[in-house]
């Protein structure tokens, strides 16, 4: 299997990523690689006790020591991944391929690509006949984001790229009109962007927008119905409630995350199409004055920014674990190829 991350499945080999839990619940995550060992206070485990076995096994340190190990989830590897700016959460993800209607082999546009969180599922979704076209306006979050890919899939997929540069500019310049099936756009203000994102789409598309604030749903909502181009907006959000299940205690998790976002999806009519049952509203630009605007910077909707120290330190994190993967990979790939030569 030359792609083992795009299927991550059957025995542990070198370059898998392998998330250890050892005495007391404690997590670790590494990457097998020849010779590597992870040295805890507990012992010494070689990664080489893992390799060959399954997915789910138990392994003993050097002092006895057990620890369960898996392959991480996607879901666990973009909560625990370096993190440039805040992250779509596995709920809302698997919410947006569905509204958006990702399908296997589609063309999708995303942006800003951030720490590339929801890229991961996007790229899965879209398969390797589709191809997903990411835009982000700031180096670092797109670097953070290149290497966190690179590092949960084993490679940089060939059917991804990133476009530097702000959407409204750079769509235009990157795609044909007409040519996307799907836009998802996670960012600040989208509504600067939905003039763009109407000539990229292909009739029928659809895009949709994760926002975090009732007052930029509002604005997104109205500035979509104001262009007349696309169907009526739907919005809504998705509260995942736990449950503690245990013998006869079965009951809601005490503590649940109530607010991540909204999510707000249209779909892009045919040129010159009206929809018998739309009433058209213009966009009322009074609406939302300067100060409103101000409502929406990253501060006022509490958007915490990462200072440029920490997100140096994150980027580098992040590129450490690429660089890791890489040559896991790379070597495995090579004793490969040897046994290959051997037969
Ligand atoms: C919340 S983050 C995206 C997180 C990402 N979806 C993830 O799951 O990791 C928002 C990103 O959008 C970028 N951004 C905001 N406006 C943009 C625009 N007009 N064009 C491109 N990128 C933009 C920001 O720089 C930031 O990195």
């Amino acid at each position: 299997m030359t792609d083992p991350a795009l299927r991550p499945s059957g025995p542990f080999r070198y370059g898998d990523r392998v998330q250890l839990t050892g005495p007391k619940g404690r997590l670790s995550t590494i990457t097998l690689t020849e010779g590597g060992e992870m040295h805890t206070h507990h012992g010494v485990l070689k990664h080489e006790v893992l390799v060959g076995l399954p997915d789910g096994s138990v392994v003993e340190n050097s002092a006895g020591s057990e620890y369960l190990a898996l392959r991480p989830l996607l879901r666990d590897f973009v909560l625990s991944m370096p993190r440039g700016a805040a992250i779509v959460y596995p709920k809302d993800a698997a919410q947006i391929i569905a509204q958006a209607d990702i399908f296997p082999g589609a063309v999708v546009v995303e942006a800003g690509v951030g720490s590339g969180a929801l890229s991961l599922s996007l790229l899965r979704a879209v398969g390797r006949e589709g191809r997903l076209l990411s835009f982000e306006r700031r180096e670092e979050f797109a670097d953070v984001a290149r290497a966190n890919v690179t590092t949960f899939l084993g490679a940089t997929p060939e059917n991804w790229s990133i476009t530097l540069g702000d959407l409204a500019e750079a769509l235009p310049e990157t795609v044909d009109a007409g040519s996307v099936d799907r836009v998802v756009l996670d960012m600040l203000a989208p509504w600067d962007c939905i003039d763009a994102v109407a000539e990229a789409l292909t009739p029928g598309g659809v895009v949709t927008c994760y926002v975090a604030t009732a007052t930029q749903l509002s604005r997104v909502a109205e500035y979509l119905r104001g262009t007349g181009l696309f169907t009526e907006p739907e919005a809504n959000e998705t509260m995942v409630r736990g449950w503690h299940v245990e013998g006869l205690a079965v009951r809601p998790d005490h503590r649940m995350v109530a607010h991540t976002g909204f999510l707000i999806s249209a779909r892009r009519l045919a040129p010159g199409a009206v929809p018998p049952d739309v009433r058209k509203r213009a966009v009322r630009k009074t609406a939302y004055g300067d100060e409103d605007v101000e409502l929406w910077t990253p501060g006022a909707v509490g958007d915490r920014q990462i200072t440029d120290k920490n997100l140096r330190k994150r980027l580098r994190d992040a590129e450490r674990a690429a660089a890791g993967v890489l040559r896991a990979t790379t070597a495995d790939d090579e004793a490969d190829a040897g046994a290959a030569g051997d037969d």
